[in-house]
């Protein structure tokens, strides 16, 4: 049977840009679904790169201008793959004009953003989805489905790290490519909304929602060189974040993420300690799942390390064969396979734009108790 075609308009050509570029054209290899995502119009301020981008990646066509990307009636998803500043402004434009929109995490700056944002999408009726992909690692679908079925129990305790340590230098500058995430103005916060925004959209994901937190942030670099204006400039951002929090379930976790963690490049990693069982996942060895089960008999119990290349583990039976393990450009490909396969249907898919804001809701209670020293409750979605 002949596809739909789903013409696609995106926006950034940096890490996201590619890394999304690469699920469209590569789903349709591994998913048989309804509509075939067509790579129509890529979308930058820079005309050349934007142009090499759209070569590189097979666009049909380039706009410099996102408004006018939106306008255009060929387009029918827009995904924004730009800086937090941006999302906003794109996302409600987007909505207005009926496109379906796949917009790139943190949903937007702060809460006041998102909401606006979630009513634009929920008023025009269209589809739209957050690309929190570390949900679609085979191994933490897999810890999903283990919670789900009741296998750890009563949860008593959820503990995540995201550490990295590529600003230790002074003499890193703020703003830019990349450099952006150093920059409140377009970033909003700096590890909150950047790197415990993902361990916060697993967590929600995994043990439900959080009922108040309390937290501290540091900011060690006072002040970095802003690449446009060429100047010193103070630093607005947190360089690091720790924070307790409760869980409406009554569960206790401890959340910590930094830049300034030498000798960590992308250390993602969580661990939920339940009443029968435990489980442990690390971004590093994606592909493998921890897990500890009290219930086995004493002289064979202990950790074991499940290597998630099943066929019957969630996502796995697309790819290759048993033993053999996929990585992390695949979150992007399953995201969009089930973007397109749920848009087929006429719905969204999770993280909605309404999920992503009680990640949104998280992220601001972090910075205020940061700021006020004091618990703060986390405002409820919905
Ligand atoms: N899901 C994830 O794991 C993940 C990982 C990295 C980044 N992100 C998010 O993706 C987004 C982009 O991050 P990135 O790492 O790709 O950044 P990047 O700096 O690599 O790329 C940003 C892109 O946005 C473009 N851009 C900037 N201003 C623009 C404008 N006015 N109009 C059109 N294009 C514009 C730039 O040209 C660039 O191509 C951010 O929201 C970030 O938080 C998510």
């Amino acid at each position: 049977m002949a596809k739909k075609k789903l013409n696609v308009g995106m926006i950034g050509y940096g890490f996201m840009g590619r890394a999304h570029s690469n699920g469209f054209r590569r789903v349709g290899n591994f998913f048989d679904l309804e509509y075939e995502p067509v790579l129509k119009a890529a979308c930058a301020r820079d005309s050349e790169k934007i142009k090499t981008f759209a070569d590189t990646w097979g666009y049909e066509s380039t706009e410099t201008d996102w408004r006018k990307l939106i306008e255009r009636k060929d387009i029918d998803c827009i995904d924004i793959a730009c800086p937090n500043n941006l999302h906003h402004d794109i996302a409600i434009a987007a909505a207005e004009a009926g496109k379906m929109i796949l917009c790139e995490k943190p949903l937007a700056m702060n809460g006041k953003e998102g909401e606006a944002m979630c009513k634009a999408v929920e008023k025009a009726g269209t589809i739209n989805s957050v690309w929190y992909n570390y949900r679609r690692v085979p191994a933490v679908s897999l810890a999903k489905k283990l919670i789900d079925e009741g296998r750890l129990g009563k949860i008593f305790h959820y503990r995540a790290v995201f550490l990295q340590d590529w600003t230790i230098s002074e003499d890193l500058p703020q703003g830019g490519q990349g450099l952006w995430r150093l920059d409140a103005a377009a970033a909003g916060s700096g590890v909150t909304g950047d790197l415990l925004a993902h361990c916060i959209d697993t967590a929600i994901w995994l043990n439900g929602s959080f009922a108040d937190v309390t937290a501290m942030t540091e900011t060690f670099i006072k002040e970095r060189t802003h690449t446009e204006t060429g100047k010193k400039q103070a630093v607005k951002i947190d360089d690091a974040c720790a924070f307790l929090a409760h869980f409406k379930n009554g569960s206790l976790a401890t959340f910590e993420s930094t830049r300034y963690a030498r000798g960590h490049k992308a250390l993602y990693t969580f661990e939920i300690n339940g009443e029968h069982a435990s489980i442990q996942w690390d971004l590093h060895d994606l592909h493998r799942l921890n897990w500890f089960d009290h219930r086995d008999e004493s002289i064979v119990r202990g950790w074991r390390s499940i290597h998630v290349t099943d066929g019957d583990m969630p996502y796995m039976d697309k790819w290759w064969v048993p033993g053999l393990q996929i990585g992390y450009e695949h979150t992007f490909v399953h995201q969009v396979a089930d973007f397109l396969e749920n848009a087929a249907k006429g719905q969204s898919t999770a993280p909605t734009f309404r999920d992503a804001l009680e990640t949104q809701y998280v992220c601001d209670a972090v910075l205020d108790s940061a700021k006020s020293g004091k618990w703060e409750n986390v405002a409820a979605v919905r």
